[in-house]
């Protein structure tokens, strides 16, 4: 059994929970920045993650999602400013979900991740914008040590649907 911990990270919040599912892993396991793939078969799993941009999964990760092999079993996270269960995340959850189509996905997992000062002030001047810029605040924290704990046993869960 061999599992592939990738992730795109602008700032490196998806980072430290990639990091987080990777020591939880007890199979073979590697961890790779999507930027160093350079291989994605043979893999019984992969755990992919991405910042949420925008509602929505950025390209890099997109594209990356887009060309995995029909029927790789796959589990996203991502982190994201907004509150954990909110609608937003939701929505990039569900792209990515569109993204793999033809791939088995099991399971997602979010967690919030604190945002770039410099959006924060550029979208708090924004009236469209600004509840979400302040409810963005909220996520400087983050991720915190239980978001990390709650990484770690959604990679245990993930991995005893292997079996
Ligand atoms: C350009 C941009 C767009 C973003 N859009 C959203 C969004 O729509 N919803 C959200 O909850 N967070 C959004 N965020 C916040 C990031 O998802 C969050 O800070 C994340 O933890 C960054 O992860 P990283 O450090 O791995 O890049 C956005 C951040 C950036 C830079």
């Amino acid at each position: 059994m061999k599992a592939l911990v990738s992730y795109y990270s602008a700032t490196g919040n998806t980072k430290k929970i990639a990091e987080a599912i990777f020591e939880a892993i007890h199979i073979e396991k590697e961890l790779q920045p999507v930027e160093e793939v350079k291989n994605f078969s043979g893999y019984d799993i992969i755990f992919y993650g991405f910042p949420v941009n925008a509602h929505s999964v950025p390209g890099k990760a997109a594209r990356f999602i887009s060309g995995l092999p029909a029927g790789q079993k796959i589990a996203f996270f991502s982190t994201h400013g907004s509150l954990r269960g909110g609608q937003l995340p939701k929505q990039a959850f569900e792209h990515a979900l569109g993204l793999a189509a033809k791939l088995k996905v099991l399971g997602n997992f979010g967690c919030r991740g604190k945002v770039d000062p410099k959006i924060i002030d550029a979208l708090s001047k924004s009236p469209e914008h600004k509840t979400w810029a302040e409810e963005a605040m909220g996520a400087i924290d983050h991720p915190n040590k239980n978001d990390l704990a709650d990484a770690k046993t959604f990679a245990r869960e993930m991995l005893a649907k292997l079996s």
